[in-house]
């Protein structure tokens, strides 16, 4: 029998990126991500300026999602909007949108959490291999840094998070030190490639269990450059590339270590990355390596669905949709969403 189908437009605005997605049931038709390149200026995301780009650019965001999916908003099924966690006056824009049009079209709206999205866009029907469950699921990404128990696509269970920075912030801001721009993650790992990871030794953090900390490393690193800086103002010009590449080369090992702590204590061997920082190269090659040794199987999401996407969000809003689990009107945005 033909399977019949439903058609989500997602919506995400939680940060710098105005992005909308439209899916037919777990294929993605289209992918629509509008970067709002001012924040570049500033070396980091202003969330005045973010949510006026956010209301500048959800239109035709929208609208250029429905075509290129070749689909009216008549034919819509349902909405689904991230409601956190993120920057309230981000997420304000995405979540009106989502209930006004909802309203006007008399269709069920779907709320959906940011880092939740983030692991499963591992179901989004593509060549990539799906997911078993249990896994445990890693979010690394600007915001957020998370490792998590995932039992089924509803049943999430934190079991690590940072106490400080994210991981994602750390690259940024050692980048900025750097003089590199921002975002400056995928500058630093493509620095990093021509560098030596041993060049330079900064200190990995002792934090219990499984949670992280990444602010005492970054104050290791700025305190180095500076004193080193002073007594030879090109220091950081002659060692960039060993620099970004021994930079990286802790933080991936910050974030593996907890992996692996996290697989020996549950024991499951299911690892699921997402957000920005899972398109890393190093970590990426890293959890390759340890998959064939240690017998791990590890689920990379494609690189563009690592940074920030609606067709994550759409994903979950399809899975949702199946069990009629539909958000009230009255729901508002919350920039501290739980997992
Ligand atoms: O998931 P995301 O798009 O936004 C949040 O939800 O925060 O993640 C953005 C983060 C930024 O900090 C960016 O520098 C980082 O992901 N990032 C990377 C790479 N690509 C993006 N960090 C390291 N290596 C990369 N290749
Ligand atoms: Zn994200």
């Amino acid at each position: 029998m033909k399977q019949k189908s439903y058609y989500i437009l997602a919506i995400e605005s939680s940060c710098d990126d105005t992005a909308a997605a439209i899916l037919r049931n777990d294929d993605v038709l289209s992918n629509i991500i509008a970067t709002q390149d001012i924040h570049n200026a500033y070396g980091g995301v202003v969330p005045e300026l973010a949510s006026r780009a956010h209301q500048q650019n959800i239109i035709p965001v929208v609208d250029q999602a429905l075509k290129k999916a070749g689909v009216s908003k008549n034919e819509l099924s349902a909405i689904a909007y991230t409601r956190g966690p993120g920057l309230l006056g981000s997420l304000l824009v995405g979540t009106s949108f989502a209930k006004s049009l909802c309203m006007g079209l008399n269709i069920p709206l779907i709320e959906v959490n940011h880092m939740k999205a983030h692991l499963m866009t591992h179901f989004i029907n593509d060549e990539y291999p799906t997911p078993k469950f249990p896994f445990i699921g890693v979010t690394v990404s600007g915001g957020h840094t998370q490792i998590v128990i995932v039992k089924d696509y509803f049943d999430f269970k934190l079991i690590g998070t940072t106490l400080d920075d994210a991981i994602g912030e750390a690259f940024d801001k050692c980048g900025k030190i750097l003089g590199l721009g921002y975002p400056a993650g995928p500058i630093v790992d493509k620095n990093a490639q021509k560098g030596n990871p041993h060049a330079f030794k900064f200190t990995v953090p002792k934090v219990s269990g499984l949670d992280f900390s990444f602010s005492g490393f970054k104050t290791n690193v700025i305190n180095f450059v500076h004193k080193r800086k002073q007594k030879d103002g090109t220091f950081i010009q002659k060692n960039l590339n060993d620099l970004c590449a021994s930079i990286q080369f802790t933080l991936v090992e910050i974030i593996f270590r907890k992996i692996n702590k996290a697989v020996e204590i549950h024991e499951i061997k299911n690892i699921v990355l997402g957000g920005g920082v899972s398109a890393n190269s190093s970590l990426r090659s890293k959890l390759k390596k340890t998959e064939s040794e240690n017998g791990w199987k590890v689920f990379l999401p494609p690189f563009q669905f690592t940074t920030d996407n609606a067709a994550m969000i759409g994903i979950v809003g399809y899975l949702k949709y199946l069990k009629k689990d539909f958000s009230s009107i009255k729901a508002s945005a919350s920039a501290r969403l739980k997992f």
